[in-house]
């Protein structure tokens, strides 16, 4: 398993949020290499940028309608080229999102399909058709409605698309389609990319479309079984896989497979079946669900983290990836809210996120790190219910306030755990217009709702930024990287794992609550990195609220 991409750190960077050097409102490529040097200091060893192809922009870039050209509010091919040959001379590398699950609905090959059904670009997509008045199937969409969109001009005639209307899926059973994409990432990978996230792989192969979901026969119902994890989309990853390789064998790829299990990890990332290097899920994250509002959906309402559920669940997945792969280790992305606005503590705010990433990122596995996150940034406050881009918001509105919230509770709320306030700008420094970010007025609506920014914490030793490079150091060291791990059983609200590897043993105690907590810790290692009080206290350690310890025992003493 010998493999660059075993000691990398990742930082995922939304590129039109991140630092726009045109003053358009919108960040860019040459932003990102104005920063390489920020993000070499911070430790960062490879970049992962979202979707940067020539775009629509209905689901921000994921809606790809040119995936040989980059998007010109981000860039043009030359600036891609120069970010390329920056980050390998500052020793980093460059992972692309690759959406290959759909295309835009502007992508030539659905519009010559719709022109002609004749076109061989007809059967790139996929079609049924229905009785007058009926949908094929009840088959809900990822983000509202049903998977079906009418045909143009062709009655009872339809298109699935598992996102929104205006990105088509593809047909992964048609070789043509299985072809073209393998031609796309090898066009990047020619270029210099060192590898591809690939967004949504789970869903290439669907189920046969006459299957109904169980549920009220014509209306919508949002089901995996129909179109997540089914049969054809190991070959298809793996004939995929196997191509790039043959032509960059180090390539490193990461997949996204949102609800993948810890068993379907195993086989997605398995080195013996050629497909992804390391997998994203997002069931590593565990929520406290007993403290909702029965009378709203779940989605939109403030949860905190299950402590335990999260260290069942890391057990699991550590346990089961020991010999396979790296588990894959984050608090945010673009799809969910930020960290800091799920699970930070009021009266502990800094302590209280420098203990969450400690928690973490030393275990085994790779860190990816989602812009800002190492500021403390919160989600923006977006003022408009259109500033969500998002139909199932306005249904969560109407709920709310019939139930009895005010409407200034609702845009908290939303505001608190939706994806798009996740994705404002990054705060370089509180004295400029715009954070530092643009001297124009940003593509997103949305105002800072944490007072911090680059500049400030540069300068404060005991910031959270300064944190995060200790943090990063020691992870690079051989123990964090290569070491065993094992999950310690321990009071809830504390979180205590140790690292092994040679002579040397790690162990990292994390008191993820507001009160006190007497946790047992007897390897005689030497303190590395702490985080607020621990006292002594009859033969047990006393953790303060929101405190963590690493310590390391290099002497062979344990
Ligand atoms: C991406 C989303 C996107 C979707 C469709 C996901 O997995 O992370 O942001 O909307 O794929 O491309």
């Amino acid at each position: 398993m010998a493999n660059w991409h075993e000691k990398q750190v990742i930082y995922q960077i939304y590129p039109k949020s991140f630092k726009d050097t045109n003053d358009d409102g919108i960040g860019d490529l040459q932003g990102v290499i104005q920063k390489i040097p920020y993000l070499k200091a911070l430790g960062i060893t490879t970049i992962w940028l979202n979707p940067i192809y020539v775009s629509p922009q209905v689901d921000n870039g994921y809606d790809v309608a040119d995936y040989y050209q980059i998007d010109q509010s981000v860039g043009s091919m030359a600036d891609v080229e120069a970010l390329i040959q920056a980050l390998h001379q500052n020793g980093m590398h460059l992972l692309l999102d690759f959406v290959m699950n759909h295309t835009s609905d502007q992508h030539p090959w659905f519009q010559a399909a719709l022109k002609d059904p004749q076109s061989k670009y007809h059967d790139y997509y996929l079609w049924a058709q229905a009785k007058p008045g009926q949908l094929p199937n009840n088959w809900g969409s990822f983000f509202g409605g049903s998977v079906w969109e009418p045909t143009p001009k062709a009655p009872n005639h339809y298109y699935f698309h598992l996102f929104d209307r205006h990105m088509p899926d593809l047909n992964w059973q048609n070789p043509a389609v299985r072809q073209a994409m393998i031609e796309i990432a090898k066009f990047w990978l020619n270029k210099g990319v060192d590898g591809l996230r690939l967004d949504a792989f789970i869903h290439i192969d669907k189920a046969n479309f006459k299957q109904f979901a169980v549920g009220e026969s014509q209306k919508p119902v949002i089901d995996d079984t129909f179109y997540a994890h089914l049969s054809r989309v190991q070959p298809y990853l793996r004939e995929f896989c196997h191509a790039l390789r043959a032509i960059k064998p180090d390539v490193f790829i990461l997949g996204e497979a949102a609800s993948a299990s810890p068993e379907l990890l195993i086989d997605y990332s398995r080195p013996q079946n050629d497909e992804c290097d390391a997998v994203i899920t997002f069931r590593s994250i565990v929520d406290r669900l007993d403290q909702l509002d029965s009378r709203l959906p779940a989605e939109f309402q403030p949860k905190a983290l299950d402590v335990e559920g999260m260290r069942q669940r890391l057990t699991t997945i550590e346990t089961k990836l020991a010999d396979v792969s790296l588990p894959v280790l984050y608090w945010s992305n673009h799809d969910m809210a930020r960290v800091a606005s799920r699970y930070a503590s009021t009266d502990y705010y800094w302590q209280s996120l420098k203990c969450l990433a400690a928690m973490l990122y030393l275990q085994r596995g790779l860190p990816i790190i989602y812009y800002g996150e190492e500021l403390g940034l919160k989600n923006s406050y977006l003022k408009q219910l259109s500033d969500f881009h998002d139909q199932t918001v306005l249904p969560f509105y109407q709920q709310a306030l019939a139930v009895g919230y005010s409407a200034d509770q609702t845009m908290k709320m939303l505001n608190q755990t939706h994806k798009m306030a996740a994705r404002g700008m990054m705060p370089w420094d509180s004295d400029q217009p715009y954070q530092g970010f643009s001297k124009h007025e940003p593509w997103l609506n949305g105002q800072q709702t944490t007072p911090v920014s680059v500049a400030a914490e540069t300068s404060d030793p005991t910031s959270l930024l300064v944190f995060y490079r200790q943090l990063f150091q020691l992870k690079q060291t051989p123990l964090f990287t290569a070491g065993d791990e094992v999950i310690q059983p321990t009071a809830n609200g504390v979180f205590q794992y140790t690292r092994q590897l040679a002579g040397q043993l790690a162990t990292v105690t994390c008191n993820l609550s507001d009160t006190v907590q007497l946790v047992t810790n007897n390897d005689g290692g030497q303190p590395s990195l702490t985080v607020g009080a621990v006292d002594q206290h009859a033969g047990q350690l006393n953790y303060s609220p929101w405190s963590m310890t690493v310590t390391i025992n290099d002497k062979k003493e344990f």
